[in-house]
């Protein structure tokens, strides 16, 4: 096992006034064991940063490091790591135990090991009672599953998964999103997971690296991304519904951005005047669209309270320990926010 360096890590695709920068050097140490998180939206260069960890495109400026071994210069099989992709493509000739041994086979182990590690990869994923059936026999989960034992059996240094549940329904990607928390509980191999998908960064990750456009935004546990999110970009990627952002509210100093959550409003007597347009049932709460003036503004209401009807008007009270303030110009998050 081992820590992970990136230090100012940059990638240029094509060379010289034409070059295309999608990397604007990322720097993140992460420790020995940690789960941590890669996310934002397509095209934000998650997987060009995860291909670089692993060796599969060339680093333009800066350095990583597993361990203590600068890895910039080294192929992909001698960075000792494993790579679980969304396309996880099995050997569909191949028996399960095939499937996960093949790796081993090529690196020429010897037969008694291969059978131990399959044996151990297997029943950490409930898959020993499969090992001799053929991909196609395999409901997806499952293969999903066989993809990440065949991580697993290289007993890597660090983990990379690029979107690996992306093709599972809803169902199935909550499971497979536990069963991987409980592999890294069990396992504690470093590991960076790459998602588009805030709600799956925020359950899986120990610290998160939030990308936007080939920078990183924000590196942080899942508490901090929420909480203090260092931007307005953060704010409205990390939550759903996103945080409100609100210019023109009263009290909101000129230059300045406010934010508050949704469920950190509050219905009451008083407060801001705003006009409802459509309320969605959402189960165990309701989703209310307004306007503040001419400012969208979304307010959580829990189940049991009384809503609103779209055409009514409602007053509410943003929470003041919960306010944000970001600068305008630049988006970034402001120390002490406005009290309005
Ligand atoms: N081989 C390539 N040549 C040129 N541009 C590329 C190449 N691969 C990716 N890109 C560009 O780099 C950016 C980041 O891509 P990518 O890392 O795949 O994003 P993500 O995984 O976050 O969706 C995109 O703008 C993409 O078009
Ligand atoms: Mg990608």
């Amino acid at each position: 096992m081992a820590s992970l360096s990136l230090r100012n890590v940059v990638k240029r695709y094509g060379h010289g006034p034409k070059a295309n920068q999608v990397i604007h050097g990322v720097n993140a140490e992460i420790a020995d064991g940690e789960f941590i998180v890669i996310v934002g939206p397509s095209g934000c260069g998650k997987s060009t940063l995860l291909r670089m960890v692993a060796g599969l495109e060339e680093i333009s400026g800066g350095e990583i490091a597993i361990g203590s071994r600068v890895v910039n210069q080294l192929e992909p099989a001698e960075r000792d790591i494993a790579m679980v992709f969304q396309n996880y493509a099995l050997y569909p000739h191949m028996s399960v135990f095939d499937n996960m041994a093949y790796g081993l086979k090529i690196a020429k182990r010897p037969r008694d090991e291969i059978r131990a590690r399959v044996d151990k990869a297997a029943k950490i994923l409930e898959l020993s009672h499969l090992l001799e059936r053929k991909p196609r026999e395999l409901s997806g989960g499952q293969r999903q599953r066989v993809a990440m034992g065949r991580a697993i059996v290289r007993q890597p240094q660090v983990f990379l998964f690029d979107e690996p549940l992306s093709n599972l329904d809803a169902k199935l990607r909550a499971q497979t999103r536990i069963e991987i928390q409980k592999l890294h509980r069990s396992l504690s191999i470093t590991s960076l997971f790459v998602t588009h998908d805030q709600v799956e960064a925020m359950t899986l990750a120990q610290r998160m690296i939030v990308m936007n456009a080939g920078h990183m935004e924000q590196f942080g546990t899942p508490e901090e991304v929420y909480h203090t999110p260092a931007s307005t970009f953060v704010a409205s990627f990390i939550g759903s519904p996103p945080m409100n952002l609100l210019q023109h509210a009263p009290g909101v100093a000129p230059g300045q951005i406010l934010g508050i959550r949704p469920e950190h409003l509050d219905v009451g007597p008083d407060g801001w005047d705003v006009a409802v347009d459509t309320v969605e049932l959402l189960g165990a709460e309701r989703l209310v669209y307004a306007r503040l003036g001419d400012e969208p503004l979304i307010v959580r209401i829990e189940e049991g309270a009384p809503a609103p009807r779209s055409g009514e008007r409602l007053r509410v009270r943003p929470r003041p320990d919960r306010l944000h303030a970001f600068d305008a110009a630049s988006g970034k998050r402001i120390a002490a926010p406005a009290q309005p």
